[in-house]
């Protein structure tokens, strides 16, 4: 079985990298990454060296590379997981999440079709996506099913949307073996600091202020990026092809909710007073178009395939606040670009 992961050097692609890598020794796993300023070989140190994994610099726009890659590798499984990923930078450049996000899938679609065409026995197309697709919550009631109509409104969730709408066109009009996932928002180790968290964290460390959007009165649904992982791992393998799975914990928190339990974690680790952290939150002009509220209905996979997330949030939250107060190197390093350019003199770009 030779599966390739793109975006493997990206949050959630290192977490699914490693688990496929170490749950796997039989399997073959390249991890096919353009190394953007989101993609960083740091994440996967500790597997770097497995004799099952490889790593190779690609950019999934590039349509003739990837046809040229499938046809030498003869993948067996795609998990696609590249993407442009942040909403903020969607707005502020919304061609680039065209490019990579829609064209950029379209052209693995392509090169999976072209390599599997006749033989789609034992493949599978598995497409990473979010529960953004589904819009916005407004009034407050319901959750995201499966069958909730797509109703983006950033470029980033629009371009994702559009990217599924792709996937489920290759499976209606060429037959391909697809399956869909919407995940809720994640968090973890390894997350870019430009996502609520991790930013919150730095500049906590720091006493730096914590720039929150609006009235903090948006509600996010967040999911560990392991129990992420995990569940890709679960819906690969017993997933049914043709069909899409929303993964979530049921984990709803208004923006500024959690940035105070944030607040407070940090004051007990850093030995800080109690409501010291609090007093860097900083509100600022809201983001055009931000949704008020996300929450994903997973019911189909906890049923269908027995998963459910391992850990509650406040158990999540302190853990992932350790790993980066024990990270700060890490931390340091991708907010300077430091191993960006260590990375572009070994791989070139
Ligand atoms: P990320 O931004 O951390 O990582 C994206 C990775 O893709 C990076 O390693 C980057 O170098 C790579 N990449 C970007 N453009 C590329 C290109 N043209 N060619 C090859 N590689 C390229 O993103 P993430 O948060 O890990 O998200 C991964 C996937 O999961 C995305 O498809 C995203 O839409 C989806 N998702 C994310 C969340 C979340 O909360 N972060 C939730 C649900 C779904
Ligand atoms: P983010 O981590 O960017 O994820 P997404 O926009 O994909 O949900 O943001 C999570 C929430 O936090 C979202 O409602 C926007 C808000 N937010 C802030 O209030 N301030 C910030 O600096 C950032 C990055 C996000």
């Amino acid at each position: 079985m030779h599966i390739l992961i793109t975006g493997g050097a990206g949050f959630i692609g290192s977490h699914v990298v490693r688990r496929f890598v170490n749950s796997y020794p039989e399997y073959r796993i390249t991890n096919l990454d353009k190394l953007t300023y989101a993609g960083n070989l740091e994440n996967l140190r500790d597997i770097e060296s497995r004799n099952n994994y490889r790593f190779i610099r690609g950019d999934i726009t590039d349509g003739d590379a990837m046809l040229e890659l499938f046809r030498k590798e003869r993948f067996d499984g795609v998990i696609h997981l590249a993407a442009e990923s942040h909403v903020d930078r969607s707005i502020a450049n919304p061609t680039e999440f065209v490019m990579t996000n829609v064209v950029g899938t379209v052209n693995l679609l392509n090169a999976a079709r072209a390599i599997w065409k006749d033989a789609y026995e034992g493949k599978l197309f598995y497409h990473v996506s979010t529960d953004e697709v589904y819009g916005s919550l407004e009034g407050g009631g319901g959750m995201f099913t499966e069958t909730t109509p797509y109703d983006p409104h950033s470029p980033y969730s629009a371009s994702k949307a559009s990217s599924d709408h792709f996937v489920r066109s290759w499976r209606d009009t060429y037959g391909l073996p697809v399956v869909i996932s919407n995940c809720s928002n994640n968090y973890g180790a390894f997350q870019f600091p430009e996502k609520l968290i991790p930013l919150f964290i730095n500049n906590i460390r720091n006493e730096e202020p914590l720039p929150v959007y609006g009235k903090g009165e948006n509600v996010r649904d967040w999911l560990w990026v392991v129990d992420h992982a995990r569940a890709i791992d679960v819906i690969y393998h017993g997933g049914t092809q043709g069909e899409t799975y929303n993964i979530g914990g049921h984990n709803e928190w208004r923006n500024i909710d959690l940035v105070r339990l944030l607040c407070s974690i940090m004051d007990r680790k850093l030995g800080r007073p109690a409501g010291e952290s609090e007093k860097l939150i900083a509100y600022v002009t809201d983001r055009a178009g931000h949704d008020l509220r996300y929450a994903i209905d997973s019911t189909k996979l906890q049923g269908e395939l027995g998963w459910v997330p391992s850990i509650r949030f406040e158990e999540g939250l302190e853990i992932t606040v350790d790993w980066y107060l024990m990270n700060q190197e890490w931390l340091d390093g991708v907010t300077s670009g430091e191993y960006k350019n260590y990375y572009r003199r070994m791989y070139g770009g």
